[in-house]
């Protein structure tokens, strides 16, 4: 089948608020389609009721939740009871990491990198409470990359029980090849913990065949509402110990790592994502006899492709600015990065040039986006950067109108 074209203006008018915004703070959360927010709207005129109880209203509350959390899993493909949801990617990694300590002996070994966001960080350094030793896998100053695995086998030893690794950096853009991370990692008998929180809106994952042992992501950044996603491998979850009330059982799941459970209004809208995904395969191929797995990898290299084509102008433009330096890969390539692109200016103005964009209606970010430890190795520390995050329903004009307003600023 040869690749349709790309139909942005049927994806952008899935999403009620693209508009005058020229929005490029998406790492820090995407829209959301009308399938998303109007399912919220429904669910809570409609279903508002303690769901799994004998009225209707309850059964059905009941059936939305179920059917989200399954079609959630099949777009990862995970098997249901491998999908945990919580509030947020860094309360599901604290959760993890409790329900992990008891497998923990003092001087057993965790590896965490400083080019993760904080929540693949934090959660895993406080173990060293517990006589845990926590190493890190230090990023390349000026190239801002872990660097192959190199470094990653000189860390590892017979006691190391865990990696914790990002899969794509939420300042740099960059992914990093999970599949020879998770290889090292179980040769020498760790597990991994994989960030996918900034790789998910871009590519399709497929929990089965990744070989992480759990991965994260968030919803929020997922053109979604804002919940966290734990996958883990079955057997490695049974392993873990209950979080939740005491009469959850060990094999209780999800619900054992689902403490104090997740809104059920947002919960029930997560089919919404599918429904988004689902019209934007049939717009662009039609009925035609696909895998779910199937539908995902091309939906999403057909996004891969529009992001790289949007962009080209911008890294074109920051490449030939001298007072800019861009943080990681200054190339276009889906192959190694997706299009977050920060960057640093040399007289570090760069909540200034937010502020400036903003009163232009175009979002960007600036600061460290809870990469702290990234940024500090950067020697960023004073500013942060300036952070530019494009998705599928960006367009070239959007960036145009960037280009024209951040040429006046730099
Ligand atoms: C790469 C990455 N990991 C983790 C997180 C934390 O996610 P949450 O806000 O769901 O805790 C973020 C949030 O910005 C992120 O960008």
């Amino acid at each position: 089948m040869t690749a349709p074209e790309y139909d942005l203006e049927f994806v952008r008018s899935q999403f009620p608020n693209i508009g005058e915004l020229a929005f490029f703070e998406n790492a820090g959360g995407t829209f959301v389609p009308a399938a998303v927010s109007d399912r919220i709207y429904d669910y809570m005129r409609r279903n508002q009721v303690q769901p799994g109880a004998s009225y209707l209203a309850s059964t059905e509350a009941m059936e939305r939740i179920d059917r989200s959390h399954r079609r959630l899993a099949e777009m990862v493909n995970a098997d249901a009871r491998e999908v945990i949801v919580g509030h947020s990617t860094t309360m599901n990694v604290y959760v993890l990491a409790n329900a992990l300590k008891p497998s923990l002996k003092p001087g057993d070994e965790v590896v965490v990198t400083n080019l993760d966001h904080e929540a693949n960080i934090g959660a895993w350094r406080r173990l060293q409470e517990s006589g845990i030793v926590v190493k890190e896998w230090q990023i390349d100053s000026e190239s801002a990359e872990l660097g192959g695995t190199q470094k990653l086998e000189q860390l590892l030893t017979d006691r190391t029980r865990l990696v914790c690794c990002t899969w794509c950096s939420n300042i740099t853009g960059t992914i990093n090849d999970m599949q020879a991370i998770a290889e090292l990692s179980h040769s020498a008998g760790a597990l991994l913990c994989a960030d996918a929180v900034a790789y998910a809106p871009h590519r399709a994952l497929d929990f089965k065949n990744s070989n992480v042992d759990f991965l994260l992501f968030s919803l929020y950044k997922l053109y979604g509402p804002h919940l966290g996603v734990l996958c883990g491998k079955r057997e490695r979850l049974l392993e873990l110990d209950n979080q939740n009330h005491f009469f959850f059982t060990r094999s209780a799941l999800p619900q054992k790592l689902q403490p104090g459970g997740y809104q059920h209004e947002t919960a029930a809208s997560i089919e919404g994502i599918v429904e988004y995904f689902d019209r934007i395969f049939e717009h662009h191929f039609g009925e035609s006899e696909c895998s779910t797995k199937e539908r995902y990898e091309k939906i999403f290299e057909l996004f891969a492709q529009h992001e790289d084509e949007i962009a080209h102008p911008l890294m074109d433009f920051l490449n030939s600015k001298p007072n800019v330096r861009i943080i990681g890969l200054p190339e276009v390539d889906f192959t190694r990065r997706v299009p977050t692109i920060s960057m640093a200016v040399a007289d570090k103005r760069h909540r200034e040039i937010a502020a400036k964009l903003g009163e232009q209606n175009i979002g960007v970010g600036a600061g460290d986006f809870y990469a702290r430890r990234c940024i500090d190795a950067l020697n960023l520390g004073a500013g942060g950067v300036v952070r530019i995050s494009m998705v599928h329903y960006n367009s070239l004009d959007e960036v145009a109108r960037l280009i024209n307003a951040l040429d006046e600023l730099l």
